[in-house]
């Protein structure tokens, strides 16, 4: 894991935004090379964030474990699997760390939902005879359907499981034999990294860049709660901005990272020429600005790219607006959901119905679509089979082949998710 110190941040979404969006130029100046392969453009870095500290201390609270042992150095022992890290083989380990630690950075608190083994350790250490009661039973065949409802429902935490059956307290090592590693959450590339640098303290440092989206759930005690991955970054970026504020001229805050995804769809099949129609909506959008700064650097290509991208509205949320180069007016179609009559972005992918067939039909041509898979993804490849019905005048079922093919060759290319 490699700690990338935040270079700079900022907000990109403006207030009322339904969802918060992040920037961060993160330095990999200190990146170990040894690997071979470099960061590349449509790449995605993995993070491994922390649990928040609160979230840890109510855990440990709950579980009742004094807080002069929190910290205190322990001997941990495994039999087989890879926890308490994601890496290496499955085998027994042993390693000094501290209960806080364990909590902080192992084992997922909070973004899943209850399963069957948690429910048991609870119900085995639960003192209070319905408190157990009502555990068995959702365990249990006969409860099957109340434990599906406990699943897909409200988003439960492990802190409020255990405040929901206060008499269980399982010892610490007991739930975290049934707590899922915590895994690394993967942010594209909103860069081009291949030459992307900047000065600190006299020095040139090279940078990768990222956008984050903030994941927002409901919380029985706060309300709201943020997402692992993306409330880690949204409180780094806080914490940097206010440090600015208070006069601290380059805050040192870090990013636990790894190089990731670099051979993912977008990464593998972006090549510098050749058109290119770029589709995104919300934060998907994030990983063609680097498309687009690298085409820039490459050749004078500006006519050859194309950007749509589907935003709620141009006033709080239209992320990287002018940061497109100087083409920007003609590169980019922005299509709003939310201002006016409201449209969707495969909308315009129905109206730019030329320009779909014109690219696609061209040897190198490529079409890219990034956000999210329900909805806007199901969305505009349903456009694309249209496109193809009307212009290649192909019946439903030879319009879907053929947009198939052109996924196997390379030029149709949706990373959604
Ligand atoms: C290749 C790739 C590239 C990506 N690039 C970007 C990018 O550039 N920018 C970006 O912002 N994101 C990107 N993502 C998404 C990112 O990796 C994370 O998935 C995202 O930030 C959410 O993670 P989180 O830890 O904040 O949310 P999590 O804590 O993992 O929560 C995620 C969702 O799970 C649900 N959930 C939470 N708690 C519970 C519960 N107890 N029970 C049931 N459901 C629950 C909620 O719906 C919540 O929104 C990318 C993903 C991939 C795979
Ligand atoms: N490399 C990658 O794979 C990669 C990179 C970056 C991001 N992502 C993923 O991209 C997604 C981006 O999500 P986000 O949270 O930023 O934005 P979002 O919530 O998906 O919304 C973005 C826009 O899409 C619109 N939308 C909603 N339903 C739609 C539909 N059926 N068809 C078309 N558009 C629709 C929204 O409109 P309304 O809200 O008004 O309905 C909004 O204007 C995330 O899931 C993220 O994980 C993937």
């Amino acid at each position: 894991m490699f700690p990338a110190r935040i270079h700079d941040t900022r907000e990109l979404t403006r207030p009322g935004a339904e969802k918060r969006t992040y920037h961060f130029d993160l330095d990999v100046t200190q990146y170990p090379g040894e690997t071979g392969v470099d960061f590349k453009v449509g790449g995605a870095i993995g993070v491994m964030a922390p649990n928040e500290v609160s979230e840890v201390d109510e855990v440990l609270d709950r579980l009742g474990t004094p807080r002069v042992l929190r910290d205190r150095p322990i001997k941990l022992r495994t039999s087989r699997g890879r926890w308490p890290t994601v890496w290496g083989d499955d085998q027994a380990r042993e390693l000094i760390t501290t209960r806080r630690d364990l909590l902080t950075w192992c084992s997922d608190i909070q973004s899943y939902p209850p399963n069957k083994p948690l429910l048991r350790v609870l119900a085995e250490y639960a003192s209070d005879e319905n408190e157990r009661k009502i555990l068995m039973l959702l365990c249990s065949s006969e409860g099957h359907g109340i434990f599906c409802n406990l699943r897909n429902g409200v988003h439960l935490s492990v802190s409020q499981m255990l405040h929901a059956f206060p008499s269980s307290q399982p010892p610490l090592e007991m739930l975290l034999s049934v707590l899922q590693p915590l895994m690394p959450r993967f942010y594209s590339l909103s860069n081009d990294p291949h030459e992307s640098y900047s000065n600190r303290d006299g020095q040139q440092r090279r940078l990768v860049e990222i956008a984050v989206t903030v994941h927002e759930t409901c919380d029985w005690k706060k309300g709201c709660r943020t997402g692992v991955g993306s409330g880690f970054f949204e409180r780094q970026s806080r914490r940097f901005t206010a440090a600015r504020e208070a006069g601290e001229k380059a805050p040192e805050i870090y990013i636990p990272m790894f190089k990731g995804l670099m051979a993912n769809p977008l990464a593998r099949q972006f090549v510098s020429d050749g058109p290119m129609l770029l589709i995104g909506a919300g934060v998907g959008i994030a990983p063609f600005r680097g498309f687009v700064q690298r085409r820039l650097k490459t050749a004078n290509c500006a006519n050859k790219v194309w950007v749509l991208q589907g935003i709620r509205d141009s006033l709080v949320d239209e992320i990287y607006n002018g940061e497109w180069g100087i083409h920007e007016e003609e590169v980019k179609r922005i299509v709003e959901s939310r201002r006016g009559e409201g449209h969707y972005v495969q909308e315009e992918v129905r109206n730019q119905a030329d320009l779909v067939w014109y690219i696609i039909n061209t040897v190198d041509g490529r079409i890219f679509v990034c956000g999210s898979t329900k909805g806007m993804g199901e969305g505009v490849e349903e456009a694309l089979v249209e496109v193809a019905m009307q212009k290649g005048n192909l019946e439903r079922e030879e319009a879907r082949n053929f947009w198939q093919l052109k996924k196997e060759a390379g030029q149709y290319i949706a990373e959604t998710w």
